[in-house]
């Protein structure tokens, strides 16, 4: 029976169950020749006329949209399969520009990596070096997480600075504090962090204060504390689903990993880990998205699969505006945002982002978008990430009303009842989120919107404009590169 929710202390939030370990390693894709399988490096396939997203805004949209893996664990979980010797087979991995990248990460030390739609297989016995392809480290953040797995199984690793999105200097401090913490030297050199056991055999278990609960260091060295001699402790974690999720698949290999999602992480190092199958959790942050696609359309929808516990804050604030969000089961949510017998009458709200279980900052310019829409002014203050406003600029090409001072901003909404409209234009996408953010004001734009650096937002976004075109939107891909697409 479907449940309306209430805002926060609802009994209705919980979590997934953790799943059952099965160490059957899985066989790879006998049944496929080599010359299917996807070139796993986009760099190969020449760029094309700039590809495009052509948005023809106004349209309602309804109906379901599936939600893929998520992104985000499926890149940790990838760099994971480093800590296990033999085969790792992981489903539900989301086919997308960074896990084709992480790909070759792996690809680039000697692993064997096959994919298949949306199933991964990874077998490390080939490993023979520790020093990942810089090329492709430097194309996304989850390359550097690698440093963990290959110091703990191997005693050394060699590894380029990441990349990412351009939302801040994203240093790697507390990764090379921590690993020191684990008995590792770390240095600088020519551009790339090279580490090695202290010991010249492996790591040592020991303890380790996060100064900030980064995502990235939580899960590197969860990784890497898994294969260290002894105990660690690590406290000031981040307690994202990613980072459960990631716990749940060590833990499946064989790791000994105590407190995953609460601040103080316990974990007992094992001499090895074995390859296991794991499905990876949906994509909370793709979910927020396609909610507040809905949201600023006012228009209804559902999506599934999604745990309502991994939004809660999200969920929060748009029952505020005034949505109505129904849980329809277990991980199916419904959210409708059609105005009411007394017309439009969603209002803004303010966020602050935060670590988890704060407001994710990487639904922060979405929700600009869609506050633009809500009666009153919203105020949005970004306290994860220094540089992340420049989506802003290019939503002002659309007609939205946002005043930036440092890492706050002023969203002027609608004044009794009128608001300046959003009207298309052509914007350029420049980091993931951001890019959403145009889609989502697109969404909602009088007339047409074109979005250039669209490559951006497919490091994210599986099957975007499929996805919207089945809700109804009025959205297609100029110039699309082949094979990008499934
Ligand atoms: C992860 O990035 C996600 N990426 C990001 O998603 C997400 O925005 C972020 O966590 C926060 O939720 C992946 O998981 C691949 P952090 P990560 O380390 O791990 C500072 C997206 O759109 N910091 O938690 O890089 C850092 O500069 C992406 O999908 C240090 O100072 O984030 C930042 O200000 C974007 N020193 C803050 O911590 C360090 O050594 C949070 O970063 C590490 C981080």
């Amino acid at each position: 029976m479907a449940s309306r929710l209430k805002p926060p202390n609802s009994r209705y939030f919980f979590s997934p169950p953790l799943q059952k370990p099965t160490n059957k390693p899985p066989h790879l894709f006998p049944h496929l020749p080599k010359s299917l399988s996807i070139p796993h490096n986009d760099t190969k396939i020449p760029p094309g006329p700039t590809e495009k997203l052509i948005i023809n805004g106004g349209s309602k949209l309804s109906g379901h949209v599936n939600i893929s893996g998520s992104k985000n664990s499926a890149l940790s979980i990838l760099a994971a399969t480093l800590c296990c010797s033999g085969t790792s087979k992981l489903t539900n991995v989301p086919y997308l520009s960074d896990t084709r990248t992480m790909a070759s990460v792996l690809e680039s030390l000697g692993a064997e990596v096959e994919f298949c739609g949306n199933e991964f297989v990874v077998s490390t016995d080939g490993i023979s070096s520790v020093e990942p392809d810089s090329d492709s480290v430097g194309k996304i953040r989850g390359g550097f997480f690698v440093i963990g797995p290959l110091v703990a199984r191997f005693g050394e690793a060699i590894v380029g600075l990441p990349g990412g999105c351009d939302i801040g200097s994203r240093p790697v401090d507390i990764y090379i504090r921590g690993l020191r913490a684990l008995g590792a030297i770390v240095e600088l050199r020519d551009g790339k962090v090279q580490a090695y056991a202290a010991n010249g055999k492996g790591l040592v278990g020991g303890r380790f204060q996060l100064d900030f609960p980064s995502v990235g260091a939580t899960e590197t060295l969860m990784m890497a504390a898994s294969l260290a001699k002894g105990q660690t402790v690590l406290s000031n974690v981040a307690q994202e689903p990613e980072v459960i999720d990631l716990a749940h698949f060590l833990m499946n290999c064989g790791a000994s990993i105590r407190g995953a999602g609460s601040k103080e992480l316990h974990i007992n190092g094992k001499d090895r880990l074995h390859g296991s199958c794991y499905s990876i959790i949906p994509d909370r942050i793709e979910a927020g998205s396609f909610m507040l696609a809905a949201a600023i359309t006012r228009s209804c929808i559902s999506l599934s699969p999604i745990f309502p516990s991994y939004l809660s804050c999200l969920i929060e604030k748009l029952l505020g505006a005034g949505c109505k969000i129904v849980q329809c089961t277990r991980d199916n949510l419904e959210l409708s945002a059609i105005p009411g017998i007394f017309g439009d009458d969603l209002q803004g709200f303010d966020i602050k982002t935060r670590p988890f279980p704060g407001f994710p900052t990487d639904l922060q310019p979405q929700t600009m978008a869609f506050l633009s829409t809500c009666n009153g002014k919203s105020i949005v203050e970004e306290s994860v990430f220094e540089n992340r406003m420049n989506h802003v600029k290019e939503l002002r090409k659309l007609g939205l009303r946002i005043q930036v001072c440092g890492s706050t901003a002023l969203i002027s909404g609608k004044e009794r009842g009128r608001g300046s409209p959003i009207y298309g234009s052509r914007v350029a996408a420049t980091n993931l989120r951001g890019g959403m953010s145009l889609v989502l004001a697109g969404l909602a734009a009088e007339g047409i919107t074109e979005i250039s650096g669209i490559s951006h937002i497919d490091r994210g976004y599986e099957n975007l404009e499929k996805k919207l075109q089945i809700l109804g939107a009025n959205v297609k891909r100029l110039n699309p590169r082949p094979n990008l697409v499934q």
